[in-house]
């Protein structure tokens, strides 16, 4: 993606995550094309750079990740943010004390596909819409970062893996999550350290039904 292309999206989501009544967009700029290449070049990324993600950037991008349509407005979600790399490293030795065959992946660094940043999403287990608000949370997450040019993974297996590990349980309290919230998924985010080739998509489950 283009440098350039991505410095004007990243400021029309930044004018739009910052409340901007209007619909209009803020110049001539072909918004459209924009919010449409955002989309179609973002990739799941698995490979990092080491650099940090500075806290104000997460800010920005996790307010556009509680910007998304939610039932009811319930914002019926959770969010912890982990940076710390100690941290990810002690889940991650947890983890693998219980599931030892997850260290074997080639190049295995950490359980969030070595990520140097990890957010864990909880769902509210009462609401019956929470995982969708929690999808639509993620979705705005994952663009708003690609807009800003960091790379982001959706990750069942390393919730999975914290939720049903003995050993990361203390790790789980720490996150504290309010009673009746579950964890549900996380996202990896970083720089990335590859372009990884789009997977192909099946068109057909696309109809139109007159
Ligand atoms: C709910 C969900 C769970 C996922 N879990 C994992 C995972 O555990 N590990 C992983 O490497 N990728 C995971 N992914 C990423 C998918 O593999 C990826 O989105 C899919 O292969 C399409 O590739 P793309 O994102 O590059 O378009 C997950 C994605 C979603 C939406």
């Amino acid at each position: 993606m283009k440098k350039i292309l991505s410095m004007m999206a990243a400021a029309l989501m930044m004018t739009a995550c910052n409340g901007n009544k209007s619909h209009e967009p803020a110049s001539d700029i072909d918004t459209s094309s924009i919010v449409t290449d955002i989309m179609m070049s973002r990739r799941s990324i698995r490979a990092y750079k080491d650099s940090v993600i500075p806290r104000e950037t997460l800010n920005d991008i996790l307010k556009c990740g509680i910007n998304a349509p939610n039932g009811k407005n319930l914002q019926s979600y959770e969010i912890r943010v982990i940076d710390s790399p100690a941290l990810i490293d002690s889940i991650t030795a947890a983890v693998i004390k219980d599931y030892p065959e997850v260290a074997e992946r080639k190049g295995f660094k950490n359980i969030f596909v070595n990520a140097p940043c990890v957010l864990c999403i909880a769902f509210d287990k009462n609401y019956d819409m929470a995982q969708i608000d929690c999808g639509l949370l993620g979705e705005n997450i994952i663009l708003s970062a690609w807009a800003k040019g960091i790379g982001s993974c959706c990750l069942g297996s390393s919730a999975r893996w914290i939720n049903d590990s003995p050993s990361a349980k203390p790790y789980l309290d720490r996150l504290a999550f309010s009673d009746g919230y579950e964890l549900l998924y996380c996202i990896a985010l970083g720089y990335p350290d590859e372009t990884p080739e789009a997977k192909p998509r099946k068109e057909a489950i696309i109809r139109f039904v007159e």
